[in-house]
Parts: C-alpha cells; sequence; structure tokens
C-alpha cells in the first residue's frame, strides 16, 4: 500500500498512520473487527492523485481495485462487503453499513483534525503550488469537512478541541 501511496504522490503516508493509529486508539472504545478497520484504511486510498481531478470518486475508484485486490486472497464474502463499504462510505457519499465502516470514516476523519495532519496538507498544498492563503484556506477547508464526519461518541470531544487548536494555529 505504501508502494501504491507513493507511486499516486499522495496522499502522505504520515496522513494513513494517523488514520490507523486513530482506528487503534478506537477499538479499546469500540467492539469492532480490527482486520476489516485496518484493511478498509490501507485500501481506501487506492485510487488517488494529487490532483483534485484524481481525487474525485476516489472513494468508490479505490473501492473497485480493492475488491480485486480482494479477491487474490480468498477472503470470505461479508469481510469483503464490509471492507469495501468502509471505503465507498468513508466521505459519507453513502450510508455505513456496519460498527467497523463507522470507525474508519471517523479515523480517516482525523486525517485533518490533528494539529499534525493539518501542518501536512498545508506543507503538502505549498508544494502542489498553492500560495500561503491559498494553502491555509485549503487546510481549513479540509478540517471543516472532515469535522462533519465526526459521529463517534469516543471522538467527538477531542474533533471539537482538535479543531479550536487548528483554527487558532491558522489565525
Ligand atoms: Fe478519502
Amino acid at each position: 500500500m505504501k508502494r501504491q501511496t507513493k507511486k499516486n504522490r499522495a496522499p502522505a503516508w504520515a496522513l494513513t498512520k494517523i488514520a490507523v493509529s486513530k482506528a487503534k486508539e478506537l477499538f479499546k472504545c469500540y467492539a469492532v473487527d480490527k482486520k476489516v478497520v485496518l484493511t478498509a484504511l490501507y485500501l481506501a486510498h487506492l485510487q488517488f492523485g494529487e490532483q483534485l481531478r484524481q481525487q474525485k470518486n476516489h472513494d468508490f475508484k479505490s473501492a473497485k481495485l480493492a475488491a480485486n485486490f480482494l479477491e487474490k486472497f480468498l477472503v470470505d464474502k461479508s469481510f469483503k462487503a464490509k471492507v469495501l463499504n468502509a471505503i465507498k462510505a468513508h466521505h459519507n457519499k453513502i450510508k455505513t453499513r456496519s460498527l467497523e465502516a463507522e470507525v474508519v470514516k471517523n479515523a480517516e476523519a482525523f486525517k485533518f483534525l490533528t494539529l499534525a495532519g493539518v501542518k501536512i496538507m498545508y506543507q503538502e498544498a505549498l508544494r502542489r503550488g498553492y500560495g500561503t492563503k491559498e494553502a491555509k484556506d485549503y487546510a481549513l477547508l479540509k478540517m471543516r469537512q472532515k469535522y462533519q464526519l465526526v459521529t463517534l461518541p469516543c471522538c467527538k470531544k477531542e474533533a471539537f478541541k482538535n479543531r479550536q487548536l487548528i483554527i487558532k494555529f491558522f489565525k
């Protein structure tokens, strides 16, 4: 997966690590199938890129690639269905059908709901040629979008606190 991210040049691997580490924290709060959650988090951006057009519908496009990938491992039907739903639902375009998918969506949200994640996004935007104001606005936009995706009680308090920190950081 790391290789694919390198090939796509996005998202930064450090962001994936933030989401994975948040999911591991959430395992203490929610009894979920850890393999489903981690598999979905690692496969959710198989199709991605630096340009916005490459990011469009990456949830559905990545799920399609993930389906082909999972075929090779003869995983059972329900595991595959849960992983694919979690990937397709991580931007809330469709409903999550399991607690695992909900954990994936919330963990993903912390990519831009941590100061570390937002700083990575800001630096990435500068590297892609954004001006400082544009990069700041983009980072704040991503943070606000992700904040809307936080649904789990175990995440809400931290997300709120982090949102304040991020707004203060960019002032
Ligand atoms: Fe995504």
